[in-house]
């Protein structure tokens, strides 16, 4: 069997996403792992073109559902080009967001019934599931002003503080929920430590996981 793992990244907005993934693929090719690196929704040619469906104006005021619907699509096509024949052939896949992210802003930020996300998650991957998600925990105003200072916001970067402090509160308790597969990082301090933490983190989980 192959030992090729599914790693995934969540956290709100301005929790630093982008410099986390880059340690921890540093982390997983000094292992050296053959290692695919993506993102949701994307990580295909038809994936970006959803993406860039959801996150831009063109489509402003589409409905929750169509929102729901979409993020599966793009997933669907993604598990089925990358995801699936990279873990196969024996390839690592560390992925920014999965459907934790489904969870926690169409289920917990927009009020999506989340029985409904799970039937769409069941009929979409099986059992296919990450070894490992690593949230990146931090308040929201924090989270907030550093975003706010790249460049001009996107479709869910308009949306209000309370939306964001629903989709935190989603995370943790999606966390909660899943002990074994969740590591909580908090990510309100500066790089350096962040980073410290996830490689430890990360070295921990790896000569636990029995597999
Ligand atoms: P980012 O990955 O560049 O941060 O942006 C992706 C945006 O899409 C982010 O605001 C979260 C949102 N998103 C969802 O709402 N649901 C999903 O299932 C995924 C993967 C992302």
């Amino acid at each position: 069997m192959s030992d090729a793992r599914f790693i995934t990244v969540e956290g709100i907005e301005g929790a630093g996403k982008s410099s986390c993934l880059a340690v921890i693929e540093a982390l997983i090719r000094r292992r050296g792992h053959d290692l695919l690196v993506t993102r949701e929704p994307g990580g295909t040619p038809l994936g970006e073109e959803l993406r860039a469906l959801l996150l831009g104006h063109r489509a402003d005021g589409m409905s929750d559902d169509a929102e729901l619907l979409l993020m599966f699509a793009a997933r669907a096509e993604h598990l089925y080009r990358r995801i699936e024949p990279a873990l196969a052939a024996g390839q690592w896949v560390l992925c920014d967001r999965f459907t934790d992210a489904t969870y926690a802003y169409q289920g917990y930020g927009r009020g999506i019934d989340l029985a409904r996300i799970a039937t769409l998650e069941t009929w979409v991957q099986g059992g296919r599931k990450p070894d490992l998600t690593l949230l990146l925990d931090l308040p929201v105003e924090q989270g907030l002003s550093r975003a706010g200072k790249r460049s001009a916001p996107d479709r869910f970067e308009r949306e209000q503080t309370a939306f964001f402090e629903r989709v935190r509160a989603g995370y943790l308790a999606l966390a909660e929920r899943s002990p074994q597969r969740y590591r909580v990082i908090d990510a309100s301090r500066p790089l350096e430590p962040v980073a410290e933490d996830i490689a430890t983190t990360f070295a921990t989980w790896l000569d636990g996981d029995a597999r």
